[in-house]
């Protein structure tokens, strides 16, 4: 985040999906001594053992919004509005289809994603989304007029999320239809893609049938990943058994959630950013280790 010029003061950081709100703690730290940095915690569940009371002083400004992504509108946040001042999305383990809406909630709010129904209230966006997915037609652009409803447009100067769950990734959301069409692909395809991805992260529990023992001592990786991610069901036909190796099955599926990262990365370019995937650390530590960030093209 350094190193894309994320850790600035003057801003205030989204932590979409935050549970605990660790990241946004960490964050906090790194920037100990700099003031004028606010958080908005975004988590739909309620959350036991919130770190974020711990964070409050002078210099940081922590608050919390109880609501599901979908339903939330940056532009109408008090915090935002009344301060102005310009967001960075952050999410880590961010599952499946709340990337999307997340990556939706955040271009919305800064007027980039204007090529869909999002002239809409996000409630009403995603029913006028499922109709038009219903009917199997591109989604039409609607009457703008709603300016005054919408609140004032957010600068965005960048995100950075830890993907996670892609089999978890819903059609209906995914920011990256446009890059999966060009390819001659559709929702048909991407459920495939979708399920064969947790391929990338089923096959070591399959084959060890094992609580991770590869995990380094005290990553606390195994009782992370029961408690935070569902894993897909339906992960490996039987069929397979003998046909497919365990480690061609993983290869396929981290194959699987690359494409499915990348139409992300798309999006993000089609929108005026700079986007990229970085891996953040090794497969030992974490097998969702994939971080997506963007920060806006520069003009000048
Ligand atoms: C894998 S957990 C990660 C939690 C935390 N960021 C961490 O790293 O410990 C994903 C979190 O995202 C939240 N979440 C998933 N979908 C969401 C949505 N649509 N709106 C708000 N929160 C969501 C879940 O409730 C859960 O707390």
């Amino acid at each position: 985040m350094k190193a894309l010029g994320l850790l600035a003061a003057n801003r205030c950081f989204v932590e979409f999906g935050a549970g605990k709100g660790k990241l946004s703690h960490w964050i906090n730290v790194a920037f100990r001594g700099s003031d004028n940095v606010h958080f908005l915690l975004v988590e739909r569940s309620t959350t036991r053992f919130k770190v974020d009371g711990k964070n409050k002083s002078a210099d940081s400004v922590f608050e919390r919004l109880q609501v599901d992504i979908q339903h939330l509108s940056l532009r109408k946040v008090p915090l935002l509005c009344e301060k102005g001042l310009p967001v960075i999305g952050v999410g880590k383990h961010l599952c499946g289809a709340a990337t999307d809406l997340a990556l939706r909630c955040m271009l919305e709010s800064s007027g980039r994603d204007s090529g869909e129904q999002n002239n809409q209230p996000p409630r009403k966006r995603l029913k006028l989304e499922e109709q038009s997915e219903t009917v199997g037609v591109d989604s039409q652009p609607t009457p703008t007029g709603l300016d005054s409803d919408m609140g004032k447009e957010l600068t965005v100067s960048g995100l950075a999320i830890a993907l996670c769950c892609h089999h978890r990734c819903d059609w209906r959301h995914y920011v990256g239809k446009e890059f999966f069409r060009d390819r001659g692909l559709g929702a048909l395809e991407f459920a495939a893609l979708q399920r064969m991805s947790s391929w990338a992260t089923c096959g070591l529990r399959k084959a060890s049938g094992r609580s991770d023992s590869s995990s380094p001592p005290g990553s606390g990786r195994e009782q992370w990943e029961e408690e935070d991610h569902e894993h897909g069901d339906d992960a490996i036909p039987s069929s397979l058994d003998g046909v497919v190796s365990a480690e061609d099955r993983e290869h396929v599926g981290r194959l699987c959630k690359l494409l499915i990262d990348y139409g992300r990365v798309d999006y993000l370019q089609r929108k005026g950013f700079t986007s990229n995937l970085h891996y953040y650390t090794s497969r030992d530590v974490s097998l969702e280790n994939v971080l997506l960030t963007a920060v806006p093209n520069s003009t000048g």
